[in-house]
C-alpha cells in the first residue's frame, strides 16, 4: 500500500485539487461541478491524500436530506466526487480516503451516507444498492445509487442545487 497522508482541504488547496479532479476524470468535465459545489456552500468536508509528489487523491461529501412521509427530514451526506491521480490509481488510495472521511464524518454524528458510482467499487466501503432502495431519488432503479447506514429511512432524497443540476 502507498504511504500517504490524508488531511482536510484548505482554500489554498483549491487549485491543486481542482487540477487533480480534472486529471482523474478527463475527458469528462467534473471541475465545473466541483466549482459549483464549492460555491454552493453545501460541502460537509473535503479531504486530500498526498505523498512526496503532492496531492494524489481527493474526496468530498455534501449535505443532503431525506424527506420522510410523516414530514420528518433526516440529514445525510452524499459522496461526490472521489478522484485519484491517474498515476496513483489501484493502490488503495480511494479506499483509504473513503475510510478516513467516513470516520471523521461519523465522529461528527453523521450516520447516513449516499453515493452514485461504480457498483463493483463502493460496496468495498460499505455502500449497498439494496440499502438505498427505499429512498426515492433522481436515478430511480439505478443500482449505482447506494447507501451506507445502520438504518435508511423511507422517503425522498433532497439534493442541493449544485448536485441536482449536475445529474
Ligand atoms: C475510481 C477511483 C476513485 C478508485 O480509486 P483507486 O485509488 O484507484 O481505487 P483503490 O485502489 O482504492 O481500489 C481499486 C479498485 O477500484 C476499482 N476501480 C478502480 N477504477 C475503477 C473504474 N474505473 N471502474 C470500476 N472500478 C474501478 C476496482 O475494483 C479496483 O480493484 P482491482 O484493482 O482489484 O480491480 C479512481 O480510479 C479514479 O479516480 N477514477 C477516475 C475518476 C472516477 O471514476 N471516480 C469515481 C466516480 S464514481
Amino acid at each position: 500500500m502507498t504511504a500517504i497522508q490524508i488531511r482536510p482541504v484548505e482554500k489554498a488547496d483549491y487549485p491543486s485539487t481542482r487540477q487533480l479532479v480534472d486529471d482523474a476524470f478527463r475527458p469528462d468535465d467534473v471541475v465545473t461541478f466541483l466549482d459549483a459545489l464549492r460555491a454552493d456552500v453545501c460541502l460537509l468536508g473535503e479531504w486530500l491524500a498526498e505523498d512526496s509528489t503532492g496531492p494524489v487523491g481527493y474526496i468530498a461529501f455534501s449535505r443532503v436530506w431525506v424527506d420522510e412521509p410523516d414530514g420528518l427530514r433526516t440529514s445525510a451526506a452524499i459522496l461526490t466526487p472521489l478522484a485519484v491521480r491517474p498515476d496513483r490509481q489501484r493502490r488503495g488510495i480511494g479506499l483509504q480516503l473513503m475510510d478516513h472521511s467516513l470516520r471523521e464524518l461519523e465522529a461528527r454524528g453523521e450516520r447516513l451516507f449516499f453515493v452514485l458510482g461504480h457498483t463493483d467499487y463502493y460496496p468495498r466501503a460499505g455502500f449497498l444498492s439494496a440499502a438505498a432502495q427505499k429512498v426515492e431519488n433522481p436515478w430511480q432503479g439505478n443500482p449505482a445509487f447506494m447507501a451506507r447506514a445502520p438504518f435508511v429511512p423511507e422517503g425522498r432524497l433532497v439534493l442541493p442545487a449544485s448536485i441536482a443540476n449536475a445529474h
